[in-house]
């Protein structure tokens, strides 16, 4: 009985000590804000994505593989670079899932269409991706595929052109990113990479 009170009472602390902080994260976010949107709908011009809708357990992946490598370590890759430094003003993990938090709380809104592409040929080359991003492009944390649809369709366009230039995905110890710059392969050429994109802009 003691020992249900007691492991009862240690579960419900270390509740309390997880607890995420939206409010903490609210005032950490203002500097994510210039390049991501007030709203974390990203901002084009600073090439900051979307980061609205997407999942705690990607955020939380993403900004751990900024802060601590491998993501952005790659030469060459200055955007990423950038970003690391960004992470790093997130000084424990503690104010990284605070941050998470805020960014939970914002709004999903879709996304400008500014790519154009051959949907219809896009949806062929789709069908591998849906294997770990999920027939909607909603995302599958089980195959550690993140949510693409509702992304903005420039961001998607340059990741995939980084996955296989190997600005994202080559680093060593970087297995999921490894086995994404596999699949960036399977698009032959810049318009495949447009068609792609553009059938993932139809399922928002
Ligand atoms: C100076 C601009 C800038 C600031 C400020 C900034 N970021 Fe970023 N962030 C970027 C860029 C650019 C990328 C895309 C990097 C790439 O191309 O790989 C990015 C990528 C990300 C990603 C990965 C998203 C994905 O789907 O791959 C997350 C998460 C993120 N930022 C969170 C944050 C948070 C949280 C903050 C505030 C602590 C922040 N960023 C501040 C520019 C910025
Ligand atoms: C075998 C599983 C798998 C398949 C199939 C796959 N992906 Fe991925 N994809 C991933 C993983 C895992 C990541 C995250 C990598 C990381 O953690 O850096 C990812 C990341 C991405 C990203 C970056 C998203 C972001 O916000 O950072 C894009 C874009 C993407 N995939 C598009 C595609 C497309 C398009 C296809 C089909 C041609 C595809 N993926 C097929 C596993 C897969």
């Amino acid at each position: 009985m003691y020992r249900v009170l007691l492991s009862a009472t240690l579960i419900l602390c270390s509740f309390t000590l997880n607890a995420a902080d939206a409010a903490a994260g609210a005032a950490g976010y203002a500097l994510c804000a210039s390049c991501h949107g007030a709203q974390g709908e990203g901002v084009a011009a600073m090439n900051g994505p979307k980061l609205a809708g997407q999942e705690q357990w990607y955020l939380k992946s993403q900004l751990t593989a900024f802060k601590s490598g491998p993501r952005g370590t790659a030469a060459g890759d200055a955007l990423g670079a950038q970003m690391r430094g960004m992470a790093a003003t997130l000084v424990d993990d503690a104010a990284v899932d605070n941050v998470i938090a805020h960014i939970l709380s914002l709004p999903q809104v879709s996304s400008p269409v500014t790519v154009q592409g051959d949907a219809v040929k896009g949806q062929a080359l789709f069908a591998i991706c849906a294997t770990c991003h999920g027939a909607k492009g909603e995302g599958n944390m089980a195959m550690n595929g993140p949510r693409l649809t509702g992304q903005n369709d420039w961001y998607l366009v340059n990741q995939l052109q980084g996955f296989k230039k190997g600005l994202r995905g080559a680093a060593a110890g970087d297995a999921l990113g490894m086995q994404m710059r596999g699949m960036a392969m399977t698009l032959a050429d810049d318009q495949a990479v447009l068609d792609v994109v553009s059938y993932i802009n139809s399922l928002q």
